[in-house]
């Protein structure tokens, strides 16, 4: 049997390089899903699941009302709610620390921050409920290992991932004898569109632009969103029931040194 086997997932930026890449791992494993992002229609890159078994709900994680409508979308849909990726978010353009224009500013840490905590307002109390009848209730944030350390140039998207594994930490205390393990993933520079449009803006031609991007990491590459999407369905994985609090780190060795 699949680890997931119909387990209910939510997913919110799941139109994106590890939204959609998670959405299909998961899937592939026996899930039913609870899509969300921002677009009125799912990516093309979610063609192929079974609409059986997966319904898209369009919204912006900055809304309160987006996450109870996700939490109830799986309820009236698919009758439970095991597990939330609280995966949507965005970067910002390279600016020293005082120099980041301060509307961009909001703008990060309303969807980065308050989004994944607006998920969690809604996503708590409905799995503190779900975790009465049965085991396996679990949240992943995706942080950023910007979100364990400083990283010049992306202060406030820093601050906001920085505040993602604060977060995490606490609620997976307080939720620690009320059946919900709550993770986060720290992934370095993916090969999506986040880090591959990057690179595209730069002034090097691409191999040297990513040469340069993964300067600091000790395997010298980007992440591949495969590697990350494995960390998030071991987060997620019921068998992996003693692990919370955690801020897992998949960053090719930048935290090693
Ligand atoms: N790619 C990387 O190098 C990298 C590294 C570390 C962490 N991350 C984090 O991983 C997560 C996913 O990023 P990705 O690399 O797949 O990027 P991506 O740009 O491919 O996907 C992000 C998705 O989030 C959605 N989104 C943005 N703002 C939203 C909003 N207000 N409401 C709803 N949806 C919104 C976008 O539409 C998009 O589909 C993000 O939280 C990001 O910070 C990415």
């Amino acid at each position: 049997m699949n680890r997931f086997e119909n387990r209910v997932v939510i997913l919110t930026g799941a139109n994106g390089g590890f939204g959609a890449a998670a959405a299909k791992a998961f899937a592939a494993e026996g899930t039913r899903l609870v899509l969300s992002d921002l677009a009125e229609e799912p990516a093309e890159a979610l063609t192929g699941l079974d609409p059986d078994r997966f319904v898209y709900v369009s919204g912006d994680v900055t809304e309160p009302t987006l996450h109870q409508e996700l939490v109830a979308t799986a309820k009236d849909r698919f009758g439970r709610l095991d597990i939330a990726v609280n995966n949507a978010g965005i970067a910002h353009p390279h600016y020293r620390m005082h120099e980041i224009p301060a509307d961009m500013a909001r703008k990060v840490i309303d969807i980065d921050l308050m989004g994944v905590f607006h998920a969690l307002c809604a996503q708590i109390p409905a799995l503190q409920n779900e975790a009465k009848a049965h085991d396996g209730c679990a949240i992943v944030n995706i942080a950023s290992v910007a979100g364990l350390g400083g990283a010049p140039g992306l202060g406030i998207y820093a601050a906001a991932k920085h505040g993602v594994v604060g977060m995490t930490k606490t609620a997976a205390a307080e939720n620690a004898r009320r059946g919900i393990r709550i993770n986060a993933v720290c992934p370095a520079f993916s090969r999506t569109p986040m880090a591959v449009d990057e690179i595209a803006r730069s002034d090097l031609p691409t191999a040297e632009a990513e040469t340069f991007m993964t300067r600091g990491v000790p395997m010298a590459r980007l992440a591949e969103v495969s590697e990350v999407i494995a960390a998030i369905l071991f987060a997620a994985d019921p068998a992996n029931g003693f692990m919370t609090g955690q801020a897992i780190a998949v960053d090719g060795g930048i935290g090693a040194i």
